[in-house]
């Protein structure tokens, strides 16, 4: 799907510089900032996983938010639905948030499908190399099928749904994230320790 970000209409408009940096708030939290880009099938656990880091973050002090797809859509994207336009368009504003995000210190995490590679490569490059980490939450759709915690793919099966990923909308896996988690063969608790050892890993956290 190719498509550019829409070009800039605002014309005289300057960019202000903060005084409060992004490294002095990472001082502050005493963590680094980064943001998590969770991908993957309705079901596969993103949101759930997302949630389940951050809660042992916030328990350890960290400064953290979920960008989590059902909820943005509820507000900042409620204009957009499900045809590819309207997802790079999706997946283009919550990069857009996110890099706002990571400017304010947090550890940030988006659970989006955001199932074209091309639109997750574009918010890779809006960010400085090692502040994006692609976590890929890879789950059979059968499997996600059969979870079916939202009812949607049965209602996508009997064609109430157009346009539902993995059924009649394709999903694009990607090619080298950071993480690949196996959601359906591991447990919570295995899934967020391994997101927690990435940002270890990557000095994100500290080692403890
Ligand atoms: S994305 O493709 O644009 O990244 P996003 O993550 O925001 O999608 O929203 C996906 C969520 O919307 C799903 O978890 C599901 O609950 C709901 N949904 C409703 N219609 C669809 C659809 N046609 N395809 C996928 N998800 C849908």
């Amino acid at each position: 799907m190719t498509q550019q970000a829409p070009a800039r209409k605002a014309t005289n408009v300057v960019w202000h510089h903060a005084t409060v940096t992004r490294e002095k708030r990472q001082q502050q939290n005493g963590h680094k900032s980064v943001l998590l880009w969770f991908t993957g099938l309705s079901g596969s656990g993103k949101s759930t996983l997302a949630h389940a880091v951050e809660e042992q973050l916030h328990q350890r002090g960290g400064r953290t938010f979920v960008l989590d797809g059902d909820n943005v859509r509820h507000g900042l994207c409620s204009d957009l639905g499900f045809s590819d336009q309207d997802r790079v368009e999706n997946v283009r504003r919550v990069g857009e948030m996110a890099k706002l995000f990571l400017e304010a210190g947090t550890i940030t995490m988006t659970a989006f499908i955001s199932p074209f590679v091309k639109d997750r490569e574009r918010v890779r490059k809006l960010f400085p190399h090692g502040d994006f980490l692609e976590i890929y939450c890879r789950c059979p759709v059968e499997v996600c099928e059969e979870r079916d915690v939202k009812g949607l793919y049965k209602r996508a099966r009997a064609g109430e749904i157009p346009h539902f990923t993995g059924i009649s909308s394709p999903y694009e896996e990607p090619y080298a994230p950071e993480l690949v988690v196996d959601t359906a063969a591991l447990d919570l608790e295995q899934s967020a320790q391994q997101v927690l050892d990435l940002l270890r890993q990557r000095g994100i956290i500290r080692a403890d």
